[in-house]
């Protein structure tokens, strides 16, 4: 298997936006992995993610509430049914949300409604997923998507170093916290999952276009996929427990 290419990779939150546009993008690779397997909360309702599968037959949709143990147990099981012994080589944790709250109007709730999604699940999704994971890592290479990894899509916003060159994301009190949180994550799994082989980052996707990033995003998707997938295909150990953006650069925390 070459380098920088996976053969199962686990992306959740793929109905729409970037998560959409990574499955699309491994889809596109050559080679492209021989299982992408895509995972959604409302799969019937997922006309795009139908319509690629009856295109690409190393296309699966799965199921996959981030916020639902059952859920995560399930895709679980299903994942492990599809990649048998060799283990799913790559988890991107994708899905997230965002909740427009200054440090007037927020509430308690928009703080823990927006850290359950953007923090904790992702811990969760990670963590039922790393007996798959360790099968994949268990090849004795150096490290990469081709043998183990989790990525966290982050946001550059969440660095308490460029804190103020994001000031004008105040307006995101909750959205920014949980996921310079979810960064502390990053640095505990890769602490953690060293000795295992599975290599662990933080992914700042860039402000793109999508129904989060809003139409005022200077970055298509067409920009940043190819360029978040030029930085995972050439990962190495060098890069674990880094915080890296989509065009490769390394972003303090
Ligand atoms: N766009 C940007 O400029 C930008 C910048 C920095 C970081 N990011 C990060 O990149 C990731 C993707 O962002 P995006 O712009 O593609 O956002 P988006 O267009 O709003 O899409 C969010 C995706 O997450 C899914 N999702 C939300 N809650 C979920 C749950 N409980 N279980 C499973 N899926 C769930 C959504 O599914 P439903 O359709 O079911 O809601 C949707 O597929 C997020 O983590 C975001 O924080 C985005």
């Amino acid at each position: 298997m070459a380098l920088g290419t996976c053969r199962a990779v686990l992306i959740t939150g793929c109905n729409r936006g970037i998560g959409l546009g990574l499955v699309r993008g491994f889809l596109a690779r050559s080679p492209s992995p021989d299982l992408v397997i895509a995972t959604c909360r409302h799969p019937d309702q997922a006309q795009e993610l139908q319509h690629l599968k009856e295109q690409h037959r190393n296309l699966r949709v799965l199921q996959l509430d981030v916020l639902c143990e059952n859920s995560i147990k399930k895709a679980v099981q299903e994942t492990e049914t599809l990649v048998g012994e060799q283990g799913l080589n790559c988890l991107i944790n994708n899905a997230g949300i965002n909740r427009i709250a200054t440090l007037d109007s927020v509430t308690a709730q928009d703080m823990r409604t927006v850290y359950e999604t953007n923090t904790v699940a992702q811990l969760m999704v990670s963590k039922e997923f790393l007996p798959l994971l360790r099968k994949a890592a268990c090849q004795d290479t150096i490290m990469g998507i081709h043998r183990a990894a989790i990525i966290n899509m982050s946001s550059c916003t969440a660095s308490m170093q460029q804190f103020r060159q994001f000031r004008k994301s105040e307006l995101v009190y909750p959205y920014r916290i949980a996921k310079t949180a979810l960064n502390m994550i990053t640095c505990c799994l890769a602490a953690d999952l060293i000795s295992d082989g599975i290599l662990c980052i933080s992914m700042n996707p860039g402000w793109v276009k999508t129904d989060m990033g809003g139409s005022k995003a200077p970055l298509q998707l067409k920009e940043s996929i190819p360029g978040i997938l030029n930085v995972l295909a050439n990962l190495r150990d060098k890069d674990h427990g880094t915080f890296l953006d989509w065009r490769g650069e390394v972003l303090p925390w």
